[in-house]
């Protein structure tokens, strides 16, 4: 017989149709199809009453290119993370887009990002194409995570106004780099090395009751599909830590 038999051209097709699917499912750096719309506010940076919790840092970071995120929130998990955004029309639309941070929750018509006013017009060519992309107020748009960078900046410690020394404990992270998630948080004692598990209570926000007293060390479980490592500040946090007060922990990640 001159041809191979059918079933082979089958198991072959097969063959190729799985490796298509294997390279589409570990595509991290493929841009996704979405819709983004902005802030309806008149500010030009994002809002301090995110609900990631990051107050000011949350309007202000990467000179106010943030946004709220819709499902890639992930239930706070995704505060922090840096995402390419690019809209899709020639015309106006730049190729690199812009980088923004996750800092609020919410969505729109159909959209994953509502972003700052700023990193919206951000995506233009022009100071004219941004007028006009902002006078459609929802853009077609691609997205994909890519690393946080925050050059010179130490990943910091602030805590949180609501806290209440001694008796409650309310933080967030701030300058975390990289590409990981903040998966879990461990306050530990410095003299005996006691730690416990913390808890999310919303967006990045973590929180105890009855920290321990003394300095104390925050590690943190940095994670991606692949791997996960827990991250150890060289810095305490001092026994008579105060509302409001950021604390450099001497680490960074990449
Ligand atoms: C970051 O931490 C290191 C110590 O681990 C310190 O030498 C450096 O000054 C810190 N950087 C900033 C910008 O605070």
């Amino acid at each position: 017989m001159a041809f191979p038999h059918p079933s082979l051209y089958f198991l072959f097709a097969t063959f190729l149709l799985m490796q298509t699917l294997g390279d589409a499912a570990t595509c991290s750096d493929c841009f996704t199809q979405s819709r983004a719309a902005y802030y309806p506010n008149s500010d030009e940076k994002g809002t301090e009453t995110g609900e990631c919790g990051f107050g000011t840092f949350g309007a202000t970071i990467n000179g106010g290119d943030v946004s709220a995120a819709s499902d890639l929130y992930r239930n706070g998990v995704g505060c922090g993370a840096c995402y390419q955004v690019r809209c899709t029309d020639s015309n106006h639309c730049s190729d690199k887009g812009v980088t923004v941070v996750i800092t609020d929750h919410g969505s729109s018509d159909r959209t994953d990002f509502i972003l700052s006013r700023r990193a919206f017009g951000q995506m233009a060519q022009t100071t004219d194409a941004a007028a006009s992309l902002l006078a459609l107020g929802v853009v077609d748009i691609e997205y994909r995570r890519v690393p946080c960078s925050y050059p010179n900046k130490n990943i910091t410690f602030k805590i949180d106004e609501n806290s209440n020394y001694p008796y409650y404990l309310a933080f967030v992270i701030w300058y975390q780099q990289g590409k990981k998630d903040v998966t879990a948080v461990q306050l530990c004692e410095t003299q005996n090395f006691g730690c416990k598990l913390l808890d999310r209570t919303y967006g990045a926000v973590w929180t105890t009751t009855s920290p321990p007293s003394g300095p104390l060390l925050i590690r943190m479980l940095f994670s991606d599909d692949d791997d996960e490592n827990w991250v150890v500040p060289v810095n305490n946090i001092p026994g008579d830590w105060k509302p409001g007060n950021t604390y450099d922990s001497g680490v960074q990640v990449n």
